[in-house]
């Protein structure tokens, strides 16, 4: 099985960034953790600051990877590109948040995501990525 989770806008800076929202572990270290936890899946990581870059990952992955694991981060709330490129793969992408975005401003509760997805996981700190892996296993 291969997965491929993508992290959106700021997320490089995760373990620096608001650690009282995100937590203190840098998503390199988590994913090297994942990678162990999931010893039978071929896990692929891939981060971008950039909606195009993202978007072009997107329709990539199509026929390479059995499912998506997307964290769109700010984009989530902004993209109308992000939700036609998922929209446009037959690839299944779960949508993913650190935080509960419905606990946050109003703002982040619109998603263009999450009418594509095939599920979402919201608000369950970095487990939100293990527990869509699961999902596919
Ligand atoms: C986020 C939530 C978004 O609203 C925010 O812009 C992010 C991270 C999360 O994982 O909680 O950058 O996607």
């Amino acid at each position: 099985l291969k997965i491929l989770v993508i992290n959106g806008p700021n997320l490089n800076l995760l373990g620096k960034r608001e650690p009282d929202v995100y937590g203190n572990q840098s998503f390199e270290d988590y994913f090297s953790k994942l990678q162990f936890q999931f010893k039978e899946t071929e896990l692929s990581y891939f981060q971008s600051n950039s909606e195009g870059d993202l978007i072009t990952k997107i329709q990539d992955a199509d026929g390479v990877f059995d499912g998506i694991v997307l964290n769109a981060a700010a984009y989530t709330h902004t993209s109308v590109g992000i939700g036609d490129a998922i929209a446009a793969v037959s690839v299944p992408v779960i949508e993913v948040h650190i935080s509960n975005t419905f606990a946050r401003e109003a703002f982040r509760h619109q998603s263009y995501i999450s009418k594509h997805a095939k599920g979402i996981i919201v608000g369950f700190g970095l487990q939100s990525y293990e527990l869509a892996i699961k999902s596919f296993l």
